[in-house]
């Protein structure tokens, strides 16, 4: 038995957030991990005899272990299931049964799928909301506390449990992935919770098949809407017949239920080669549908603003975290009528899921001209940034609740404060996508806070940091929060202190003498200036890394190497 620090191989489909994650959480403790990507059999040995691992794990895997690699190496898959059940779907399933409980589980691999000796599970309550959001939060949070158990375990000498030794009850359960006939939502039937819980069982892949008017299409992002009652007192509203397209607002579109109405916010085209998008984006024809009123506050409204006391909370929820121009247009207005407030902190609370992502890489590869869309994007987004950075008239923080990455990561870095939940994911940095330089003034902001040496090798490494890894670089300023909700009450709670702290008006003088100091040593428009000089290149220029890296990326191609900062155990090897 090895005990201690061990020789970790992650093997996964994708580097997703929950295999980012593990990553992180592992060589925290001082494993030596590295990854490779599940391309083909052969490479996967090539890994593992590179690597020589005592073991293999699997987080995100979509087909077999080579029998050879488990019956030479321990292999744990992870499942996103209680222990017993099986099956490529565990969490479509989950949501389309309405169960209240549900877990993960990692097991060894073997002949059967997801049918080895279990080492540990680990189990949190549903909640409302799509497959994806589940699996980036309580699922991934899941994960970890089951795969280091499973490790206590396998240190303390002990075996896995048979799953035959569990209840027999549900024990080896197979459920196979839901055909699209059987997600097919009947919308003379299903009422609203169960047309929800459809979509949501789909979201984020593979969404369900039905058309947007006339056009075959996936869809998305889908969220209560307005009762009938609301809906009949709107003029435009002709019909509420189940199933009818009453209208859009924004880029959703808003369709009837049996008893009520769901707004779809992302459509994919069902013909090949189409990726997801903005539902009017989507189906141009949507254009001819009326254009709604909000029926009431917090009907879809994907920017939201409330006020508790001193401290203003701002939330944008992005679908993905990706901020499109218009979404950043929308965004600095929002901003700036906040700004305006008599309120002395300012919460930025970005996505539950994700804080924020960057630019809006679908949208601009939906656009006639991706370079013109690229360059409209990145300074809507910088004007973001610049809005936060120049708001001197409160103290500003950026709360965490969901990853951040790329430009979004260094968003949150405009804020006076970078708070974050303890096992978030954050990746600051741009050039996995096709080299890009970036912008959103990471070449001010960041240097700021770790200094220029510290800055570079951010830049050139590219680790996923945890949260508190960050913290611990001085990225981010606390952390704080087991849940969701924890972490918001403590957010809330700590900002009304900052508000109310008898050196806040001291701290305010502070912010704006150093922001005038740093502005009389080089000015904002000079680091935007340079940044976007870089990124102009990019866009614009001889080298099209960043076009193709943005295609494949958007239309989720499959990946045909494992990137050489993440598997390790190819350093030097020819
Ligand atoms: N624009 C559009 N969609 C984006 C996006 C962006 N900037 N960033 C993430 N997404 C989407 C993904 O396409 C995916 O969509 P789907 O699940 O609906 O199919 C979803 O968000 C989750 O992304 P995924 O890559 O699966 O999440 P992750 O947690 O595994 O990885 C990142 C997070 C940030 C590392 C990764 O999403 C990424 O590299 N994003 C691009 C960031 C970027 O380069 N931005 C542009 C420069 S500012």
């Amino acid at each position: 038995m090895t005990t201690g620090r061990l020789r970790i191989l992650l093997l996964a489909h994708s580097f997703n957030g929950l295999t980012q994650r593990l990553w992180c959480e592992l060589a925290d403790r001082g494993h030596d991990v590295s990854l490779e990507l599940d391309i083909a059999d052969d490479v996967t040995r090539e890994a593992v005899r590179l690597h020589a691992p005592d073991l293999v794990v699997a987080p995100f895997l979509k087909r077999a272990v080579p029998e050879d690699v488990w019956r030479r190496v321990p292999c744990w898959i992870v499942h996103p299931g209680i222990p017993g059940d099986r099956g490529p779907a565990a969490l479509d399933w989950a949501i389309r049964e309405g169960r209240r409980e549900w877990g993960v589980t990692v097991l060894e691999a073997s002949a059967d799928f997801d049918a080895g000796d279990v080492w540990a599970s680990a189990s949190f309550a549903m909640r409302e909301a799509t497959k994806a959001s589940l699996y980036r939060d309580e699922t991934t949070n899941g994960a970890v506390s089951a795969v280091l158990a499973a490790l206590d375990r396998r240190a303390a000498g002990a075996r896995p449990t048979p799953l035959a030794a569990l209840d027999p009850a549900t024990a080896g359960t197979w459920h196979p992935a839901p055909k699209q006939v059987e997600r097919r939502i009947d919308w003379e039937r299903d009422d609203t919770d169960m047309v929800l819980a459809k979509l949501r069982a789909a979201d984020s892949t593979p969404g369900v098949l039905d058309a947007v008017l006339d056009e075959p299409c996936h869809l998305y992002d889908a969220n209560r809407g307005p009762a009938q009652t609301a809906l009949r007192a709107v003029g435009p509203v002709a019909s509420v017949r189940p199933g009818a397209w009453l209208g859009r607002r924004g880029t959703a579109l808003l369709r009837a239920t049996r008893d009520g109405s769901v707004w779809i916010g992302h459509a994919r085209r069902a013909q090949s080669e189409s990726f997801k998008l903005p539902a009017t984006l989507a189906c141009p024809a949507a254009a001819t549908l009326p254009g709604l009123p909000a029926f009431g506050a917090h009907d879809r409204a994907e920017i939201r603003y409330r006020e508790h006391g001193d401290v203003g909370h701002l939330a944008f929820e992005f679908h993905n975290g990706a901020m499109s121009a218009a979404q950043c247009e929308r965004l600095c207005a929002a901003l700036d009528a906040a700004a305006a407030r008599a309120t002395r902190v300012l919460v930025l609370e970005g996505g539950r899921d994700f804080w924020s992502n960057g630019v809006h890489l679908n949208v601009i590869e939906a656009a006639d001209s991706a370079a013109d869309e690229s360059w409209r994007n990145i300074q809507a987004i910088d004007d973001v940034a610049e809005r936060i950075l120049r708001l001197d008239g409160k103290l500003t923080v950026a709360a965490l609740r969901g990853n951040a990455g790329a430009g979004g990561a260094f968003l949150a870095l405009a804020a006076d404060r970078v708070w974050a939940r303890p096992g978030v994911v954050l990746n600051f940095h741009y050039r996995n996508m096709g080299n890009l330089y970036g912008s959103e003034y990471w070449t001010y902001t960041l240097p700021r806070r770790v200094g220029l040496v510290e800055a570079r090798r951010l830049i050139d490494e590219r680790p996923p940091l945890l949260g508190r890894q960050a913290e611990s670089r001085g990225l981010v300023d606390a952390t704080f929060g087991a849940t969701a909700g924890d972490f918001e009450a403590e957010v809330a709670a700590r900002a009304q202190a900052l508000a109310t702290a008898a050196d806040h008006a001291a701290q305010l003088d502070a912010k704006r003498e150093r922001r005038e100091e740093d502005e009389r040593a080089k000015p904002l428009a000079q680091y935007r200036a340079e940044e976007l000089a870089q990124m102009r290149r990019s866009f614009y220029g001889f080298d099209t890394s960043y076009h193709v890296a943005r295609h494949r990326f958007v239309h989720r191609a499959p990946h045909s190497w494992t990137p050489r900062h993440l598997a390790r155990h190819r350093a030097g090897a020819t």
